[in-house]
């Protein structure tokens, strides 16, 4: 039985650039938790400043890359991943939850940079809109729920990951979701 990668981008279900997609939201999300980790570590004021805007900006494009993994859904054929209807449907229902994780963290930390009365610049230099009065009460209550949904969304993307290493060189190397019903397995063998 020959496995493949899980994180090869070569894939027969998805598209390549589905899969590009995907590898560039991990890294953006990487980047945004490695800024917040060292504007927490950090004294030096200035730097502390750069790292919190590297970290919006990361987040920012997460939201958009995310939009535009959205829009392009139908293109991705995860309606195909699987024979299996109630596989299929299991597939569907993790991938919203974790769009929706993946769209609610950012708008909570552009949220929450509204309710401090300051302005997120994208990239460094785009300032975004307040969507947001300022509110001291409020921004101390959307800075609780924003690292709760990250850290939600982190757990979310921990066990994508596991599932996704488990199972998908069983599906590459022809022998589709048998790994799920062994009954199945032994009727389908020779
Ligand atoms: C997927 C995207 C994002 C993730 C996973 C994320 C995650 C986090 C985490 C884990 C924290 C630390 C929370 C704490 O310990 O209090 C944090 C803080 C924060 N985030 Fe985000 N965030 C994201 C996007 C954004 C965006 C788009 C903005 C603003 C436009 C933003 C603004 C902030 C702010 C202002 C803080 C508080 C920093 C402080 O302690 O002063 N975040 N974020």
């Amino acid at each position: 039985m020959k496995l493949r990668s899980p994180f090869a981008f070569d894939d027969e279900l998805h598209p390549r650039w589905a899969s590009l997609l995907r590898w560039v939201t991990v890294a953006l999300l990487l980047v945004g938790f490695l800024g917040i980790l060292g504007y927490a570590v950090v004294g030096d004021h200035k730097l502390r400043g750069s790292l919190l805007t590297l970290h919006r900006s990361a987040g920012l494009a997460v939201l958009l890359v995310t939009l535009l993994r959205i829009v392009t859904l139908p293109a991705q054929r995860y309606d195909q991943a699987s024979r299996s209807r109630g596989l299929r449907i299991v597939a569907l229902a993790s991938h919203a939850v974790l769009y929706l994780a993946l769209i609610a963290t950012p708008l909570l930390g552009w949220a929450l940079t509204s309710a401090r009365g300051q302005t997120a610049l994208f990239l460094g230099a785009i300032p975004l809109p307040s969507i947001l009065q300022s509110d001291g009460a409020l921004a101390a209550e959307l800075q609780q729920v924003h690292r709760l949904v990250a850290g939600l969304l982190l757990g979310c993307i921990a066990l994508y990951a596991v599932t996704l290493g488990w199972h998908r060189p069983r599906v590459r190397d022809g022998s589709r979701w048998r790994w799920w019903l062994p009954l199945r397995r032994s009727t389908d063998s020779p």
